[in-house]
């Protein structure tokens, strides 16, 4: 792959989110080269300080089900619960293929954190063009 072919691969990557799925399921071995180039992140001192959880078939629907059961919980004690969140959290990770995460419900350390959750899925259209505003408002050089 040559260098301008480098820069169209990133700048035609999208994210894409639940609602715009397919419903087919990304390939496990897909799922593993991800996690394999994700692996590949640059890092302080090759700590690779990083952990994946991935959730998948019945994963999701236990993932689902504690997710909503920890809102209602927290929520119904606070007073704030929310039927329409409740109903969403118990859906949205169904509508995935994969997703992945790490929390302290899955047995991490004190020390450890939640990162962040990603969604994986089939597209069910092409993708639309990205919007950036231009570089030129966001760089000061020194020279
Ligand atoms: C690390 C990261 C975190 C993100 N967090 C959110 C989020 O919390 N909520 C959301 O709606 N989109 C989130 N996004 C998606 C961005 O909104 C999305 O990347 C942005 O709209 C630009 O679209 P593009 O990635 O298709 O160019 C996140 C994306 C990244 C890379």
């Amino acid at each position: 792959m040559n260098a301008s072919e480098i820069d169209q691969l990133i700048r035609k990557r999208r994210s894409v989110f639940p609602k715009d799925y397919t419903g087919e399921k990304v390939s496990d071995e897909i799922i593993n080269q991800m996690l394999e180039n994700a692996n590949w992140a640059p890092n302080h001192k090759l700590t690779e300080p990083w952990r994946f959880v991935v959730f998948t078939g019945d994963g999701l629907k236990q993932l689902a089900a504690f997710q909503s059961e920890c809102y209602k919980s927290v929520t119904i004690a606070n007073d704030t619960f929310r039927e329409d969140r409740y109903q969403s959290l118990q859906t949205k990770p169904m509508q995935s293929s994969h997703f992945e995460e790490a929390k302290s419900f899955f047995g991490l350390g004190p020390y450890d954190k939640l990162c962040g959750f990603l969604h994986v899925g089939m597209p069910k259209a092409t993708l639309p063009d990205g919007r950036r505003r231009p570089i030129s408002e966001k760089v000061k050089w020194f020279k």
